[in-house]
């Protein structure tokens, strides 16, 4: 499996993938928001992200093609983003999901997130989000 920033070439399948506008997605290259993981030179998942008031890394989406998922991908779609992180400075990440979504946010606390709050929502979707953040200040650059 290799993970990597996505490029413009990979635009094509993250359209088809994401859930954002082609405006967003191309911005998100352009600025290195993006990693993919491959198999067989197939893209089978991403990570998205951006940063909350502009600097903590926040993990806007992650999400794995359903025949490739519980083998590992999103762990080191995680790791690889994390790692990346640490190296340019980063003390913590963020993220959030939906309350209802019992899955991903089990999946957020086992990458060592805990959850910090949640706002209402309701505007836009049935039940609050969550908010997690992880403290990576401890973790040393290799
Ligand atoms: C959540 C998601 C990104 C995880 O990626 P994945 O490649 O399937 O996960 P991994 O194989 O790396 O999982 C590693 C571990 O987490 C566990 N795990 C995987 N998905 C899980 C889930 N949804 N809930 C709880 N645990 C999960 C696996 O069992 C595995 O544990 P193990 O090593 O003890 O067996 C993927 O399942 C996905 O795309 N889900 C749909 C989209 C989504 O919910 N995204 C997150 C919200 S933004």
């Amino acid at each position: 499996m290799i993970i990597r920033r996505a490029h413009s070439e990979d635009l094509p399948w993250l359209l088809e993938h994401e859930d954002a506008s082609e405006d967003w997605i191309g911005r998100c290259i352009a600025l290195g928001e993006y990693f993919v993981a491959e198999r067989d030179s197939e893209v089978v998942g991403f990570l998205r992200f951006s940063r909350f008031w502009g600097k903590i890394p926040y993990m806007d989406m992650i999400r794995v093609l359903p025949l490739h998922q519980r083998e590992g991908v999103g762990t080191a779609l995680f790791h690889a983003w994390e790692g990346a992180m640490i190296e340019e400075g980063a003390q913590h990440l963020m993220t959030s999901s939906e309350w209802a979504e019992a899955e991903p946010q089990a999946w957020h606390r086992r990458n060592g997130f805990k959850a910090v709050g949640s706002i209402d929502l309701r505007i836009v979707q049935p039940s609050p989000e969550i908010f997690f953040v992880k403290d990576i200040s401890d973790i040393r650059k290799v």
